[in-house]
């Protein structure tokens, strides 16, 4: 409970500066009370900021756990995030500004952007892509990316965006999954100056996904990479994405879609070893992604928006594409690492590109600060306005530092929480009206309800408890794709006969002014650099190794990514455990799932500490990998097996 404490005792408070309020799109409580007395009709309003083709008749209905919003009515994503600024100023107005790692730059105009994704979606209805069907997008950051994306929504195929860092093998089980037809990819993309092979890798995973017949190349750069190898066209199936685009025509009507037509899948990290396919809608995602971008971030015209996730995860898909082209802003979109080819890349970009907003997560903040202050001081920051993070709980010192160094103490601070199936930023300050205190996401935004429960259900006004959304929302996930059950399962039934109470899978704690501390997952799943990691999936790739018989997977803390995976693995009889094996594991791991998935400790041991039940005791493994007394142990079959373990462990360390 140590951390908890110290989060509560957190005593600095940042109030909005006057200069921003005075500015602020939302800048009085006002809109919380009003959207609290009629949360329908608030997002009422806020879906009739977008462009519909024909109005909605109803706002929403509810038969718990199953929401629809807005039905009745027909709307097109890319319409709205593109199309609808072509008749206005902003024609001209800079859509993308991108940066590849190499240093090469392009900028498109909403105008550009409405010429390539009619191109791309007449490309792919060449290919035979209709309505619903599926696309997989394995491609590094770049313009194309977003391309494609919104080229999939113009003609309603659904889009499966997959981390260019993800294995081939997370590839073809994502591609298998949905079912995909085609898949865009690249022939390679830069991290820290090396190629990622993702023609390659699609290769590899196409060898056992059958549904996939072509297979669209972008080339990363003209003339290509330099190495043939990075691209083996396949004939038939393969096709070069500027050979295709060359003769694509721009004659490509934004199709109509129903507001609860799927709009994307993107998969997800659980608590078993399959990950989940996210099913988001059109109308009701793209409500919340709009509205939200517009009040959290403070969009203006003349703002430039620097979010720095990939399109791989959500927060890439909400705030890098949808949200901002939305509001028809303009975008910042970097290929690499923040550290390529030096430590102030990031702050680099922000001078060159005069960025006023920028998104970033905890676990770059916090490597932001061990590399030290003189990075950022070497470039001129006084055009950033605001600050936000994302996707882990934010350490005080972390967010203080950020304030100071990055902000320049000017800036106000947004930490949004949010996750993949709530689809849109649910519990975060609103930058012109909340006081803020380093370390706590604040209050629900207006339109969502967020409670602490306690197991019955009950509420905890104070204290700590189980996060819950006790009201539906617009973005919320629909259902699993292809496991409906398991929809039901995981969000809607923490509360017994509650199947209207989802459960994010968080725990929290509430101070007296209401505000919320997000502390991380209660479940197996863990937060790995702000990344969500199944300790299972991690199990089921270590235990798919020839020498593995048995594989405990738990998460530890971590300087910079917040939690690493540690793993307790037993060998199979006739294998010996040495740091090659040790070593060959890990790698194994990554090549499984991606680097991202990679352990940071692997202990060999005999035995796992079990109950008589033969249930593992992560427990106890976790007071292991974090050096702490053991809890509890008089459950186990053989107390003395943790005793050993603990042993081994501190002596290898
Ligand atoms: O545990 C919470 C943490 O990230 C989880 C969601 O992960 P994912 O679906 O990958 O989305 C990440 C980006 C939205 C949550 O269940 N999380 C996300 N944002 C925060 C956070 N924890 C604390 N504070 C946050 N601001």
């Amino acid at each position: 409970m140590s951390d908890i404490d110290v989060l509560l005792q957190e005593n600095r408070r940042f109030a909005p500066p006057g200069h921003f309020s005075e500015q602020a799109h939302v800048n009085s409580w006002a809109l919380h009370q009003s959207a609290a007395a009629d949360m329908e009709g608030y997002w009422a309003s806020r879906a009739r900021e977008l462009d519909w083709f024909t109005p909605f008749t109803s706002v929403l209905e509810w038969t718990p756990p199953r929401a629809k919003w807005f039905t009745g009515g027909t709307l097109n994503v890319a319409y709205n995030c593109v199309d609808r600024h072509i008749s206005t100023a902003r024609r001209n107005k800079a859509a993308i500004i991108f940066e590849g790692e190499p240093g090469d730059r392009r900028t498109l105009t909403y105008w550009d952007l409405y010429v390539e994704v009619r191109k791309c979606a007449s490309m792919l209805k060449s290919l035979g892509v209709q309505k619903g069907d599926r696309v997989g997008i394995y491609l590094p950051l770049i313009p194309e990316a977003a391309i494609a994306m919104l080229a999939c929504a113009r003609i309603g195929a659904i889009h499966s965006v997959v981390f260019g860092g993800f294995s081939p093998e997370s590839l073809r089980d994502r591609m298998n999954d949905a079912q995909a037809k085609v898949v865009i990819t690249a022939d390679g993309g830069y991290r820290r100056g090396q190629v990622v092979p993702l023609k390659r890798n699609t290769d590899k995973a196409l060898e056992d996904a059958p549904s996939v017949q072509h297979v669209i190349v972008v080339q990363r750069r003209p003339g290509g990479l330099g190495d043939e190898s990075f691209a083996d066209m396949r004939e038939g199936r393969d096709h070069w994405w500027h050979r295709l685009m060359a003769h694509a025509s721009t004659d490509c009507p934004a199709e109509p879609m129903d507001s609860e037509d799927v709009l994307f899948i993107l998969y997800t990290s659980g608590t078993t070893g399959k990950p989940k396919g996210i099913v988001h809608t059109t109308a009701g995602y793209l409500t919340g992604v709009a509205a939200t971008t517009r009040d959290v971030f403070d969009l203006k015209d003349d703002d430039v928006f620097w979010c720095t996730a990939d399109v791989g995860w959500i927060t890439g898909h909400s705030y890098l594409v949808y949200g901002p082209l939305a509001n028809g802003a303009t975008i910042v979109m970097y290929e690499g690492a923040p550290d390529w080819p030096d430590k102030d890349r990031f702050w680099e970009i922000c001078a060159r590109h005069g960025v006023t907003v920028f998104y970033t997560a905890p676990t770059a903040i916090r490597a932001f600060m061990k590399w030290g202050d003189h990075w950022p001081t070497r470039h001129d920051l006084s055009r950033l306005r605001l600050l936000g993070s994302v996707g882990e709980p934010i350490n005080p010192e972390a967010w203080v530092w950020y304030h100071e160094h990055i902000g320049h103490g000017r800036c106000p601070i947004v930490d949004t929480w949010w996750q993949t199936e709530t689809g849109a930023i649910v519990i975060s300050p609103l930058p012109g009206i909340t006081t803020t205190k380093p370390g706590s996401a604040t209050k629900a935004l207006p339109g969502y309800t967020a409670e602490l429960l306690d197991a019955n259900a009950t509420v905890i006004p104070t204290g700590g408890g189980l996060l819950a959304l006790t009201r539906p929302w617009p973005s919320m996930l629909r259902t699993i794709w292809g496991d409906d059950n398991r929809y039901v399962e995981t969000y809607f039934s923490k509360w017994p006969g509650r199947p209207d109470l989802y459960f994010p899978g968080d725990g929290a704690k509430r101070d007296d002014d209401g505000f919320f501390w997000i502390l991380g997952r209660v479940d197996d799943v863990l937060n790995v650099a702000g990344h969500r990691i199944g300790t299972m999936e991690v199990e089921s790739a270590l235990v798919e190794h020839p020498a593995v018989a048995e594989a405990a997977v738990v998460g530890k803390v971590h300087e910079l990514k917040g939690q690493a995976l540690a793993a307790f693995v037993t060998l199979r009889t006739g294998f010996h455990h040495s740091s090659e094996l040790r070593d060959e594991l890990k790698a194994f791991v990554a090549d499984k799932i991606g680097a991202i998935a990679r352990p940071d400790d692997i202990l060999f041991s005999a035995d796992l500490p079990k109950t008589r039940s033969g249930k593992i005791m992560r427990r106890l493994l976790r007071d292991i990998a974090e050096g702490r007394a053991l809890g509890d142990t008089t459950t186990l079959a053989d107390p003395n097996v943790v005793a050993g373990l603990k042993e081994q462990y501190e002596s290898q360390e």
